[in-house]
């Protein structure tokens, strides 16, 4: 039996990645923010005994700790860090800046997948793939950095780019690894609308990410791998 915990599954890329490991046959700790959105509880129904769905809120020590501690699973494979928020597009340094709305982001987007790996440790120590998979963007490349603004989300997946790759540094001596990867551009309502501009659906994001992650060979390198979900690696 495979576990693995997705964060972030109210919608989007996170539903459609907690739907297919379902399908690929895991058992699924699906995590919620929002209790009223109702895509999720369809996807139980129609999967019983497979899902468990878990509130949890990653900017919140508190709410991560309780997870922690009533983990539902004797141990953990894979482990999906996909909840993020975008803030605001800035456009620029003259554009006005909200520090306290860019602080939320970095809670949520770095540090927030920062506390539930680090909570999910010793579950994961105990699965037998150790693998962690942070949804970042290529928004966090600074090496393909072209944008002049979105302060607070590039900002904020750079510095997820970063967590993963100290956190790989311990899983890989223990037989695990870490993955960053940028899931594509999406059609979600990560903007507050869905994003009628972008080129590939949730479903579709979601299988590449698997494909990538689970079904093809990538030796374990010093660093992590930061690889688009078709497999493509991306500039740190
Ligand atoms: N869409 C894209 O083109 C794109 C491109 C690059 C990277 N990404 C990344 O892909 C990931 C998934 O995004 P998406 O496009 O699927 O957007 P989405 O539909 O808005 O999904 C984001 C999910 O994260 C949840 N969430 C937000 N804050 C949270 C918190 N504090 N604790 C727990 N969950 C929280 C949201 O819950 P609620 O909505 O219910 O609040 C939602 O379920 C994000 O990390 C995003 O940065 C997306």
């Amino acid at each position: 039996m495979k576990y693995a915990l997705v964060t972030g599954c109210d919608h989007g890329v996170g539903l459609a990645l907690a739907e297919q490991l379902v399908k690929r046959n895991y058992t699924v700790a699906a995590c919620r923010l929002n209790e009223n959105e109702t895509q999720l509880d369809s996807l139980a129904a129609r999967h019983p005994g497979q899902m468990n769905m878990i509130s949890l809120d990653v900017s919140n020590d508190e709410s991560v700790t309780r997870l922690a501690s009533a983990f539902p699973f004797p141990s953990l494979d894979l482990l999906i860090n996909n909840a993020g928020i975008l803030g605001t597009m800035d456009s620029g340094p003259d554009a006005p800046l909200d520090f306290s709305l860019m602080q939320k982001v970095m809670n949520v987007n770095a540090f927030g997948a920062l506390r539930v790996t680090t909570a999910l440790l010793p579950s994961l120590r105990k699965g037998t793939d150790k693998t962690v998979v942070n949804i970042s963007s290529e928004a966090g490349s600074i090496g393909d950095c072209e944008r002049t603004g979105w302060f607070g989300y590039c900002m904020s997946k750079a510095a997820n780019n970063m967590q993963g790759a100290l956190i790989h540094n311990t899983l890989r001596q223990e037989g695990g690894r870490v993955f960053q990867i940028h899931p594509g551009h999406v059609a979600t309502y990560m903007r507050g609308h869905l994003d009628t501009t972008a080129g590939i659906t949730p479903a579709e994001s979601a299988a590449g990410i698997l494909k990538t992650v689970l079904d093809e060979e990538h030796p374990v390198k010093d660093r992590p791998l930061y690889l688009d979900f078709r497999g493509k690696e991306l500039p740190w």
